[in-house]
């Protein structure tokens, strides 16, 4: 079967891509949240859902193992890949923000940034002639100023529970984010004529989305 694959990311963008599928017909009976399988098939569509990590979404679909991706804003920026950003798809909106337990990082002459994002993290503070060290961290990044681990980290914030609860106060947005819809570059011309007609339908859907607001 010649399919269409698409590579989603796993936790916060996966019920809303799931539900833009669904508002145009692409639903996946296989698919259960509770699941640990991680391919579903459309049979009647031709077209194959693998759930992956979000970190990895670009890489999956740069080097073609899915022909396009939903994936945040941040992913994309942070992994440099090489593919076609074809639709914002105007959900999971959050930003990028650089968060503190007070501004003391900013009088520092080379602070300690703790985050998941090496990548923006130093292209924003190199654009601001702001020398940093950076320390790459997996998650529970909002620890690492409360242990003194660094002196401010660069993370996403989505409702800004996660700052509040650890006393840490947003100090400068780097930038705001949304989930993405990309393709990979010779996926984008071998299947082109599916490909268009399935981007199509969700440009529509987030087109019709907006409209509504
Ligand atoms: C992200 C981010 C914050 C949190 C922000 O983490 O790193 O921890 O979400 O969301 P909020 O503003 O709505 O509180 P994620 O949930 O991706 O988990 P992680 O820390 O394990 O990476």
């Amino acid at each position: 079967m010649d399919c269409i694959d698409i590579a989603l990311a796993k936790g916060r963008l996966e019920d809303q891509a799931l539900e833009l599928f669904a508002e145009l017909g692409l639903t996946f009976p296989d698919y259960s949240k509770d699941s640990r399988r991680l391919i579903f098939t459309n049979a009647e569509h031709k077209v194959r859902l693998v759930l992956v990590k979000s970190a990895d979404v670009p890489i999956y679909v740069e080097r073609g193992a899915a022909d396009i991706g939903i994936v945040g804003k941040d992913m994309l920026l942070e992994s440099g890949a090489q593919v076609y950003e074809l639709v914002d798809l105007g959900f999971g909106l959050c930003k990028i923000v650089v968060a503190g337990k007070t501004d003391a990082y900013q009088r520092k002459p080379k602070p300690v940034v703790a985050t998941k994002y090496p990548r923006i993290a130093q292209a924003y503070f190199r654009e601001k002639g702001q020398p940093i060290e950076t320390i790459t961290l997996h998650g529970s990044v909002e620890l690492a100023p409360l242990v003194g681990l660094a002196d401010c980290i660069v993370d996403i914030v989505e409702t800004g529970t996660t700052l509040k609860e650890h006393g840490l106060q947003p100090m400068e947005v780097i930038t705001t984010l949304s989930a993405q819809l990309i393709a990979n570059r010779a996926s984008f011309k071998t299947k082109c004529a599916r490909l268009y007609g399935l981007i199509d339908q969700i440009q529509g859907v987030v087109d019709g989305r907006l409209a509504d607001r």
